[in-house]
């Protein structure tokens, strides 16, 4: 079993990149089954219905949020009616939709968790705590369960994979927008990467404009987050597990341009 997990997806160009290149990729890396994190790619970030409907048919099958899960307006039809969009389980409890979904092949149970960390992170519920409470309550419903913990810091990201190491069968960390070359699997068997990335514009600073976060970092001022234009690179990992047990055999980490994707980079 091959599962990409596919970084921050942002914007307009993001999602296009997706929409048009995503069979591709499937079929190029063997794919079985695909996980996105979607809390970007409505213009306003966040999510639509229609935006969530055509990743899912593009070949996404679940979509993971983050830190603007409340971004744009349509979040709680989203959250109601699309439960292959799950957000961060530590969200206030009566936050609509659900923290995971556990996705039943047939021949194999997929539960895929979302959570958020809390280290220069809007103030939420424990991480740790809260997906204790979500693995109790699936215990014995899924045979591979994989995690988008959305966190800014690599050393809340490493204390959450290692508390969770050998209990879950990988985490894969989402919201910094910048991949980290750290993939391994844990002593407990657990396959790990900090950061996936972003599948948005590179030459931008986290999908914005550059110079609209410059002048905000030089200046202090407050500035529209106008999107930016240019090359799309794709960002994620590639997770293969052994069919008997179940476990992560090898990490592929992915980053690339279409072109490259196309062979002619
Ligand atoms: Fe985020
Ligand atoms: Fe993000």
């Amino acid at each position: 079993m091959r599962i990409l997990a596919v970084g921050d997806i942002v914007a307009p160009d993001g999602r296009e990149f997706i929409y048009n290149n995503l069979g591709r990729i499937k079929r190029k890396f063997n794919i079985d089954y695909c996980i996105a994190n979607g809390e970007n790619t409505a213009i306003t970030n966040g999510i639509t219905v229609d935006i969530a409907n055509t990743l899912l048919q593009c070949g996404v099958d679940v979509i993971t949020l983050g830190n603007h899960t409340f971004s744009n307006k349509e979040y709680e039809q989203v959250l109601n009616d699309i439960p292959r969009v799950i957000r961060p389980l530590n969200l206030p409890e009566e936050t609509e939709g659900m923290g995971y979904f556990v996705d039943d092949l047939g021949f194999l149970r997929i539960a895929v968790i979302n959570a958020m960390g809390r280290i220069n992170m809007d103030p939420i519920d424990c991480p740790f705590r809260g997906t204790e409470k979500v693995l109790k309550k699936i215990d014995g419903e899924a045979d591979i369960i994989l995690i988008d913990f959305h966190c800014e810091t690599t050393s809340e990201k490493l204390a959450y994979g290692n508390y969770f190491d050998g209990k879950v069968t990988a985490i894969f960390g989402t919201h910094t927008h910048v991949q980290t070359a750290d993939e391994h699997i844990l002593p407990g068997g657990t396959g790990y990467i900090s950061d996936l990335g972003m599948t948005g514009v590179r030459d931008s600073i986290l999908g914005v404009k550059k110079e609209v976060i410059m002048n905000m970092m030089y200046t202090r001022k407050k500035y529209r987050f106008d999107k930016a234009e240019g090359e799309v690179w794709f960002n994620g990992a590639v997770f293969e597990i052994d069919d008997k047990t179940k476990k992560v055999t090898n990490i592929e980490r992915l980053y690339f341009s279409e072109a490259q994707l196309a062979g002619k980079g």
